[in-house]
């Protein structure tokens, strides 16, 4: 499925699937004394170049924290904003979509959100099913607890129904379960904006993540950026809980 050596500076090991925390466009908006609310829709236009980065070097999955369970509780004008915002970035993604052939999804309570907007949300991924050069996960009113509590609420309703039993429960079954069961787990996980937190995103799929943390506020993140932390990744050593010898006999080096 990679396409890495078409890549001229071809970058040796590459995360299958990247996430991030888009932090910062409110403190972008204030540095650049933009109105309010004109931070976030920086931070929106910010995604593009992220999306073709990762088209480029052969990433599989991005997926993007547009929206956490804890972000209903900001001041109502702003989610409402936010709100919008998210409409529009479904329209604007589409013809994108479209033309990188890139599969759209999104993660999260849909419960929450508005009719329409969840109407969009699966017109949008309906449209882009068929789609198999990289996936690009949107999650909105998502929270990692929430996610790994929906996932038990699933096994529990199995065992209730008699086709499991309390026992057969592993972290396995539950790696099912949890949201992008389908696909790979998160290998690099960034955070822009300064803050040393997963703030509740992709707790389950991020067990063996890589993170990276920068300064650099979302709108301001850039493919170059990207770029660099990817060089970086391809030099960290992931043990996965073995020891350093261990994965040197694995990796024959
Ligand atoms: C954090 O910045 C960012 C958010 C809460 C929302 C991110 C949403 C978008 C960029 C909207 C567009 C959607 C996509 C998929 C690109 P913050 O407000 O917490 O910034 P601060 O830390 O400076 O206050």
């Amino acid at each position: 499925m990679s396409n890495h050596s078409n890549h001229s500076n071809a970058i040796s090991i590459l995360p299958r699937h990247i996430a991030i925390i888009m932090d910062g466009n409110n403190r972008y908006g204030r540095a650049n004394d933009l109105g309010r609310g004109e931070g976030h829709v920086a931070g929106k236009d910010a995604l593009d170049p992220i999306v073709e980065h990762c088209l480029e070097v052969g990433v599989e999955v991005l997926s993007v924290f547009a929206f956490s369970s804890e972000n209903w509780q900001r001041p109502a004008a702003e989610v409402a904003l936010l709100m919008r915002l998210l409409t529009s970035t479904i329209h604007e993604q589409l013809p994108r979509m479209n033309k990188y052939r890139i599969r759209l999804r999104f993660i999260g309570d849909r419960s929450q959100l508005d009719d329409d907007l969840q109407q969009l949300m699966l017109d949008a991924e309906q449209q882009t099913a068929h789609f198999e050069v990289m996936t690009l996960v949107i999650a909105i009113s998502y929270g990692g607890q929430w996610d790994i509590a929906h996932a038990a609420q699933q096994l529990a309703q199995q065992v209730q129904a008699g086709q499991l039993t309390a026992d057969e429960i592993s972290a396995e079954l539950l790696t099912q379960h949890v949201q992008l069961a389908d696909a790979p787990a998160v290998d690099m996980l960034i955070r822009t904006g300064g803050e040393y937190r997963l703030s509740n995103f992709l707790l389950w799929q991020s067990a063996y993540a890589e993170l990276f943390f920068t300064p650099t506020l979302w709108p301001d993140f850039g493919a170059n950026e990207l770029d660099g932390m990817l060089r970086e990744f391809s030099q960290r050593q992931r043990r996965f809980g073995k020891t350093s010898e261990q994965v040197a006999m694995q990796t024959n080096l």
